[in-house]
């Protein structure tokens, strides 16, 4: 580990406090000639350029990227890595689209240099479009989680994974058993979590995969490892609703099915939400327990439309993040995912201002995960996971920031015309790792 310090210079922009919550000129700092000084992968100082440079060495490195904006590393909260082969997979929704696409796919993962091979990619990916985090789904293979964790060890990357559960309603070759879950989980918890930056997620597919047994041991497990996070679906397609209706008369609500099972809580993470009730929220408020909003794969598979404002209510706020839901949803990058939240949101009569957007891909993320004092902003003692976005990545976007007179409206302009181009460079801990060495000198 290098002592030496290195000073990124450029417009910055960080979050202190939730905009959905509190009046926006509280929540942000912003410096149109920003500084973050950097050492030994943390942040040591953050704020105007002039004063930051002010506790540099005399030899720290000053990059400067000008025309950008510095931002903490974008943070997606539900994404599943071995379906990056599958993305754009046409024509149906939720339940037939897991038996005609996913399940097929998922079966490759029993090989492990195929699992090696896509969770290369997939990091790369992650990477290229700014995403330092992730919640990650692998498959119900072991291996294919092994395969995860050393691709993101190489990288260095924060990252939260786990090995799927499913033990019913999937071909024979993707099921496992309550006990061989627990076994292989249990497993999988002792060489990865906490293992360098890398955590672990007790990931029961959903309530239509796993028996009320399985649900059990993954409420079980979690209590031997509290530590750990907890990954699961919820209330995504209508069809998929009335389906837990059938398969668990017995209970309230989809959501309940969890809650017997123990699976609420700090570090667990909902994805969808759709079509739940004010009881609900309400549950998901008071155990802490937090919501991934994946827009691209709600509108792609016509699942519905979330409501992001009723989730946010200022008297039983839920913690939300924003996911991409690969390969459901259709981008890697969390602009294009704020860009359709906005239009969700618009469709509901709300308006999703550009503060408030990347507040949930940054530190609202963090939040979601517990993880706001390691990450998801710029400030002393935080990690130096970060994204260098261009404003002039397109001709457009040159032409258009040209014309912004302040920084909402050049953060709305990136949401709306940005994507992976914009990302000019990406930092974890404190390393340029896009682009690549190579990339950079081809430049
Ligand atoms: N529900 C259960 N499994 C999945 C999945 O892989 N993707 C999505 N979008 N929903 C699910
Ligand atoms: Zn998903």
């Amino acid at each position: 580990m290098t002592s030496s310090q290195t000073l990124l210079r450029g417009s910055t922009i960080s979050f202190r406090k939730d905009p959905f919550l509190y009046p926006a000129a509280e929540c942000f700092d912003y410096h149109s000639d920003g500084g973050i000084l950097i050492q030994a992968g943390k942040i040591i100082v953050a704020g105007a350029f002039a004063q930051v440079q002010q506790s540099a060495h005399a030899d720290a490195q000053i990059i400067h990227y000008p025309n950008s904006i510095i931002s903490a590393g974008f943070i997606d909260t539900h994404v599943h890595y071995p379906q990056t082969q599958m993305v754009a997979a046409f024509g149906e929704q939720l339940l037939q689209w897991l038996e005609k696409y996913t399940f097929i796919t998922e079966q490759q993962f029993a090989d492990k240099a195929h699992a090696d091979r896509i969770a290369d990619f997939f990091l790369h990916e992650l990477l290229r479009n700014g995403v330092t985090t992730a919640a990650v789904y692998c498959t119900v293979h072991p291996q294919s989680v092994d395969a995860f964790f050393e691709a993101s060890q190489r990288l260095n990357t924060l990252m939260i994974a786990g090995k799927v559960l499913m033990d019913r309603n999937a071909p024979a070759a993707l099921l496992d058993t309550a006990q061989r879950g627990y076994d292989e989980s249990k497993t999988l918890i002792e060489r990865w979590h906490g293992n360098g930056r890398q955590h672990y997620c007790i990931t029961p597919r959903f309530a239509g995969t796993s028996t009320e047994a399985q649900l059990d041991v993954a409420g079980n497990l979690w209590r031997e490892f509290p530590s750990t996070f907890m990954q699961t679906h919820l209330s995504e397609n209508k069809d998929e609703v009335n389906w837990m209706r059938e398969l668990y008369p017995h209970r309230d609500s989809y959501l309940d099915i969890y809650a017997h099972a123990n699976l609420l809580g700090s570090r667990s993470l909902y994805a969808h939400c759709i079509h739940i009730d004010e009881n609900d929220l309400s549950q998901l408020h008071h155990t802490g327990s937090a919501i991934a909003h994946c827009p691209t794969s709600n509108l792609f598979l016509g699942s519905g439309l979330f409501k992001l404002f009723d989730a946010k209510r200022i008297e039983r706020p839920v913690r939300v993040g924003i996911g991409s839901d690969i390969g459901a949803g259709t981008s890697f990058s969390p602009l294009q995912s704020l860009n359709e939240a906005y239009k969700i949101a618009r469709l509901h009569g709300d308006k999703l201002d550009a503060l408030r957007a990347f507040y949930l891909a940054t530190r609202g993320g963090a939040h979601a995960l517990y993880l706001d004092d390691r990450i998801g902003s710029i400030e002393a003692g935080m990690d130096a996971d970060l994204v260098v976005l261009d404003l002039h990545a397109t001709p457009l976007l040159k032409m258009r920031t040209d014309y912004a007179r302040d920084i909402n409206e050049l953060l709305f302009i990136l949401i709306m015309l940005g994507d992976d181009r914009c990302t000019r460079a990406t930092y974890v801990a404190g390393e340029c790792v896009f682009p690549a060495q190579q990339d950079a000198k081809d430049k």
